[in-house]
């Protein structure tokens, strides 16, 4: 077992890892009850894959446990599935000390942590991750929230959970293609943060794509723990929270110009962060074998790195409207050297010269 804790003052918690974990979650999760009450909110493919385990071992120690099952994928993260989850929460008699789990991926945590935030002006959570990209990011940080019809994340709130359980056995049964979108993120944070992660992952991949145990379980260890760092630094994003933007500028717009199906998260990510590395590379910030580095980890990864046949005066013009923007400019988060990354003011011709 390995505990990753989150400093945020009366926000702290742990991140517990270890594979297998969810057998005996109930001798880890009692000290963060306040009461027996808990609520599992999770998704129509993995209720049928963990909701038994989980249930069985929160009951084992006499906890009165009752669930909802919403129909996976992002179309159900909006606010129509906010409200029905806030009027079971209270025909289920929730009070202020009763605690919401999420078992699911990003979007189940997304979703349940709104409906804790919001719930009695607040109520505790705990986030049962259950893929790649929820274990080594969503999950931790405290944003929740939906999306309107046309805005994604929209509307949210930030509001940490009491706990994080990671049982990194559980991603066996996740497609490759999320595996690989999960592996984008913690090649990122190689990127923003630790030079050390990145040479880790080049050196180890092949093993990191068939799921060797101990590696993955370092690789979301520090994942965790540099998600952490920087959350602990700036909570609610003002300064240093926005590098984990990183690859995110560019990524936003082609999901968006995309209507969010041709590419999962992490590949349009992966896309973003070698644009990115170009307008750093074109402003001398980093050299070529950097550069070059970092698009063949992503593509090693199987992740894409060209983004297609969109026009690019759309990918400028959504970039534009992207709401990290503030007075107008256009900030990038652009490497500078291996390990590092800063935030920049980068003009309009430039981004459309690298999309060339
Ligand atoms: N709050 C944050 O800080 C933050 C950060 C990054 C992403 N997000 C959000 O996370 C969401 C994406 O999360 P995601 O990639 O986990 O997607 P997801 O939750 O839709 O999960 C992907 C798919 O995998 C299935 N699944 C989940 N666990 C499984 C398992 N163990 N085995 C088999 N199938 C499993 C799900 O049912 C779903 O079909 C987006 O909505 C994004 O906005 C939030
Ligand atoms: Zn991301």
């Amino acid at each position: 077992m390995q505990i990753v804790n989150i400093n945020l003052k009366e926000h702290s918690y742990p991140i517990y890892i270890s594979k297998g974990m969810l057998n005996n979650l109930s001798c880890y999760i009692e000290k963060h009850l306040r009461s027996n009450k808990i609520f599992i909110i999770t998704d129509s493919n993995v209720s049928n894959l963990y909701l038994n385990i989980l249930e069985k071992s929160l009951e084992l120690s006499g906890n009165n446990t009752f669930h909802t099952i919403i129909k996976a994928g992002e179309e159900s993260k909006n606010l129509e599935t906010i409200k029905e989850l806030l009027e079971e929460c209270y025909r289920h008699e929730l009070l202020r000390d009763s605690t919401i789990i999420a078992l699911g991926g990003g979007v189940v945590g997304d979703i349940a942590g709104f409906v804790a935030a919001t719930y009695m002006r607040g109520i505790d959570f705990i986030q049962v991750p259950t893929t790649l990209l929820a274990q080594v990011d969503s999950s931790v940080g405290g944003k929740v929230g939906v999306n309107l019809k046309n805005g994604k994340n929209i509307a949210g709130a930030f509001h940490q959970p009491k706990a994080v359980f990671i049982d990194t056995g559980v991603i066996k049964t996740l497609n490759k293609r999320e595996i690989r979108g999960g592996l984008s993120e913690i090649i990122k944070y190689g990127i923003i943060r630790d030079a050390d992660l990145f040479n880790y992952i080049e050196y180890n991949l092949s093993e990191i794509l068939n799921l060797n145990d101990d590696m993955i379980s370092h690789l979301i260890k520090r994942s965790c723990e540099i998600k952490g760092e920087i959350v602990s630094i700036d909570e609610k994003e003002n300064n240093l929270r926005a590098i984990l933007n990183y690859g995110h500028t560019i990524g936003h717009a082609i999901e968006a110009l995309t209507g969010y199906k041709k590419y999962i998260h992490g590949e349009a990510v992966a896309i973003g962060m070698v644009c990115a590395a170009k307008i750093a590379l074109n402003r001398k910030y980093i050299d070529v074998s950097y550069y070059e580095r970092i698009k063949s980890l992503l593509k090693a990864s199987g992740l894409p790195i060209n983004y297609g046949n969109l026009n690019k005066n759309d990918i400028v013009n959504l970039i534009k409207h992207d709401k990290k923007n503030r007075e107008s400019k256009i900030k990038f988060i652009l490497p500078k050297c291996p390990g590092k990354v800063d935030i920049f003011d980068v003009t309009e011709d430039e981004i459309l010269n690298i999309l060339n």
